[in-house]
């Protein structure tokens, strides 16, 4: 089976981290999103995944110079200009010539939904499509879904208005397609899959769903991208995820609580790092205390951060004292 993984969005919430690197490439605990989603579709029987990139491809080819990932075979089909979510799955599926019932999955979610069982779920109901759904607090920022008791979506409203929808059930950005879908979608053409297709589907009766209430998180803002991280490291999940990557040198005077260290990391003598990700590469100044925290570049002796982002070119002068600070600052800093 095909799965088409979306990785062509801007990442915008999270720079300045994706200033130097692709939001599905940014490593939660240590491994790459897009490799956490990739092993997952391989478990489920996929065996070909077409990337399906908007812009900037070389990062990507880069990250995987055999084509394979998590032991899965890797298909790149880049857009001539970013076609927006159903432009650009019907680019990559076109591409990869596929002609078969097929996943996608939107490139910056992590869960642990069984996927063997969203399929049999499409099949079952004889669906066009089905959609993944999950429970949130705050549906106002995602794709809103109303489904009828046997399963079949009533209603689909992307980032709804207040009072528009009493439905805290959205979609969780996974999707089983047939390929008639694509009949929806015309060649070469920006449309989203979310305001256009799907709507379209309700009406004609043929989009399905299932809802679960297993482990979900979207990745996007540095709070959740934050959470993504601890999350694999301290049992929060079912899998528990090593928290100190290869290469890192920690002094043994620094404390370390509840933390990601990255690969070739450096933490010098006397750092307090508690519930914060220090991505690959980072350099940790001496008595630096860092709370809440992801650091990619670095932070001078002495400095104290809490609830900050540092991106690659990022460097926080020594004794600085910096409350929810992006360094740089992304709105100061030229595409
Ligand atoms: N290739 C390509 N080209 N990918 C794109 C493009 C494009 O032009 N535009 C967006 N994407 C990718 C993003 O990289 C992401 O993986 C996915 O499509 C969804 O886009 P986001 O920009 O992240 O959308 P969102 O988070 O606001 O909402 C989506 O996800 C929610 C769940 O996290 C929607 O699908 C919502 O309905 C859903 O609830
Ligand atoms: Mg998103």
């Amino acid at each position: 089976m095909h799965a088409v993984v979306l990785v062509g969005g801007f990442g915008t919430r999270l720079r300045p981290l994706t200033f130097s690197t692709p939001k599905p490439l940014l490593p939660i605990a240590n491994v790459r999103q897009l490799e956490h989603l990739i092993a997952a579709l391989g478990t489920a029987g996929v065996t070909e995944v077409v990337l399906a990139i908007g812009f900037k491809p070389q990062p990507f080819l880069d990250a995987f110079p055999d084509g394979v990932c998590a032991g899965v075979a890797l298909h790149y089909a880049v857009e001539p200009e970013p076609l927006d979510t159903a432009g650009a799955i019907a680019f990559a599926a076109r591409h990869a010539g596929i002609s078969d019932t097929f996943i996608v999955m939107n490139g910056d979610i992590l869960c642990d939904v069984d996927l063997t069982a969203l399929v049999a779920f499409h099949k079952a109901h004889d669906a066009e499509g089905t959609l993944h759904l999950t429970p949130v607090d705050d549906p106002s920022q995602y794709g809103v879904v109303e489904i009828d008791a046997d399963g079949w979506v009533q209603r689909f409203v992307e980032k709804p208005q207040p009072g528009e929808t009493s439905s805290n059930v959205v979609n969780a950005g996974t999707y089983v397609l047939e390929p008639a879908v694509l009949d929806r979608i015309p060649e070469n053409q920006k449309m989203s899959i979310e305001r256009v297709v799907f709507p379209a589907m309700v009406a004609d009766s043929r989009l399905a769903a299932m809802a679960t209430d297993d482990y979900w998180i979207d990745t996007g803002r540095p709070d959740t991208y934050l959470q993504a991280n601890l999350d694999l490291i301290d049992g929060s999940r079912s899998r528990i995820l090593s928290s100190v990557g290869v290469n890192a040198h920690v002094a043994a005077s620094a404390s370390i609580t509840h933390s990601v260290i990255g690969d070739n990391c450096v933490v010098e003598d006397g750092c307090v790092v508690s519930d914060s990700v220090l991505l690959p590469g980072a350099h940790i100044g001496a008595r630096v205390r860092l709370e809440r925290s992801l650091v990619m570049g670095s932070v001078g002796d002495g400095a104290s951060l809490v609830d900050c982002v540092v991106g690659l070119d990022g460097h926080v002068s020594p004794n600085a004292s910096l409350v929810g600070v992006k360094v740089p600052d992304p709105s100061e800093v030229a595409n």
